[in-house]
């Protein structure tokens, strides 16, 4: 554990803080021993926290142990982790995931990794800002059932109550409660734990930041294209996060953003398939048809199956996509042709993919993974450790 963590754990942090502030070294601790330090790299923005839910190590940790909790789903075998892996930057490999009691969601799990900068969250919803809000759903949701604890609240409350680690995790974490275990503690500390899982140290991080050793000749050739106007992908994953939907601390303007990307066309003036139709499902509005956030694509090489549907197995059937400039889906019920959608945006129009792109693009895609996601302790599942560790 590392030492500023540690001093921001209660009385024998108090001491530690002095001792360490006597031996001038610098470390962040308020009088309380509560303040939270983001391990931000360069060029990274701090995240926007809720003013009702400031971060601290107690709350993270205890959001840890939630989020790896099957307490959490009403029959006890899922928790956030049993879709959301570590090792596949927190998605689960599946095209659409599956709750506890066995329903497909329409949807495949998204990686959680740097959600702190998402403005909106999951696919498609512009009404979902907040994490403390989101985690009800998977929690509460009945349409489909994922963790399955719709009427059971007081039932997981008293679970929790039971389990030796959160008497001392809840009241750490929410020092100024009488009653500590509560659901709007859960949601508060899994939102405290998933805005503190930050990655930044992909080789194209190292590559911007100078060290031009850091990826392959083939991954700068495909960074070119990525960022160029034969490319496109710049408009929509470009900045920090690689994705334009964005937000942080300070920005004063809304960048949550809908992109239809051609994936489907089943009735010829841009229908996407009636469980999955994006922006429309909120709005209704026409164009709003088969607009889905762009995810960030930080981790994307260990992401697959990829889209909203996880309807594109491989990296290279997504580059093929984009290449056609949209998808063709020749049988079944989802049939027609992505390609000519009225509701596509411009920006995906297509280009010549030989072999050479298609390694460098490859290249450049895979130099966003940052292998510490996968080996983070403190990203781990904390059960499978004494307390504190
Ligand atoms: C049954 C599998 C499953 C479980 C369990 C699950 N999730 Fe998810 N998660 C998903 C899917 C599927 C999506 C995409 C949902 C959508 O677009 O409607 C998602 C999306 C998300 C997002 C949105 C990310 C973004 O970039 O917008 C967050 C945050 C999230 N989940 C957190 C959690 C938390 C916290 C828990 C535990 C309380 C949890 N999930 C449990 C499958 C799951
Ligand atoms: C007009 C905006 C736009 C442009 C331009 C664009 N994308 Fe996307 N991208 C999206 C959207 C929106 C999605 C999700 C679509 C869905 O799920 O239906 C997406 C999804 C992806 C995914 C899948 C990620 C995942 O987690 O499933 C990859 C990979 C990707 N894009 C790469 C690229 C590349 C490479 C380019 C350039 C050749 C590019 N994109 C250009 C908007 C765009």
């Amino acid at each position: 554990m590392s030492v500023t963590k540690q001093v921001a754990r209660g009385r024998l942090g108090a001491v530690l803080c002095r001792v360490l502030a006597l031996l001038a070294l610098v470390v962040a601790c308020s009088p309380e021993g509560d303040s939270y330090v983001w391990a931000l790299p360069e060029g990274f923005p701090e995240p926007r926290v809720p003013e009702d839910n400031p971060m601290s190590d107690a709350k993270v940790e205890l959001g840890r142990h939630l989020f790896y909790d099957v307490r959490l789903s009403g029959n006890q075998t899922q928790s956030c982790a049993s879709c959301h892996f570590q090792e596949l930057a927190f998605t689960d490999a599946l095209p659409v995931s599956v709750g506890s009691t066995g329903e497909s969601t329409p949807r495949g799990a998204m990686s959680l990794v740097n959600v702190a900068y998402t403005p909106t969250l999951t696919w498609a919803s512009p009404v979902l800002r907040h994490l403390e809000q989101q985690a009800l759903v998977p929690m509460f949701g009945e349409s489909p059932v994922e963790l399955g604890l719709a009427g059971l609240e007081d039932e997981l409350l008293a679970r929790l109550r039971a389990e030796p680690r959160y008497a001392e995790l809840f009241p750490s974490a929410f020092p100024d409660e009488d009653d500590p275990v509560s659901l709007d503690a859960v949601t508060k500390a899994l939102a405290a734990f998933q805005r503190s899982l930050i990655s930044a140290d992909a080789p194209w991080d190292r590559y911007e930041a100078g060290d031009t050793s850091a990826v392959s000749e083939a991954a700068r050739r495909g960074g070119e294209f990525f960022f160029s106007e034969a490319g496109e992908c710049f408009h929509c994953h470009g900045g920090f996060l690689f994705s334009s939907s964005v937000d942080h601390a300070g920005n004063v303007f809304d960048q949550a953003t809908f992109q239809n990307n051609g994936l489907y066309d089943v009735d010829g003036r841009g229908a996407y398939p009636a469980t999955n139709t994006g922006l429309y499902e909120h709005t209704a509005e026409p164009r709003d048809m088969g607009r889905f956030k762009p995810p960030t694509l930080r981790n994307v090489a260990l992401t697959a199956p990829y889209m909203h549907d996880g309807s594109l197995a491989t990296l290279d059937d997504v580059l093929d996509h984009y290449a056609a400039g949209g998808t063709v889906t020749t049988e079944g019920p989802n049939a027609g042709d992505g390609r000519t959608s009225p509701n596509k945006s411009l920006f995906v129009h297509g280009f010549t993919l030989d072999e050479g792109l298609r390694a460098d693009l490859h290249a450049f895609l895979e130099a966003l993974t940052d292998e510490g996601v996968r080996t983070n302790p403190r990203f781990s599942d904390p059960w499978l450790r004494p307390l504190g560790e």
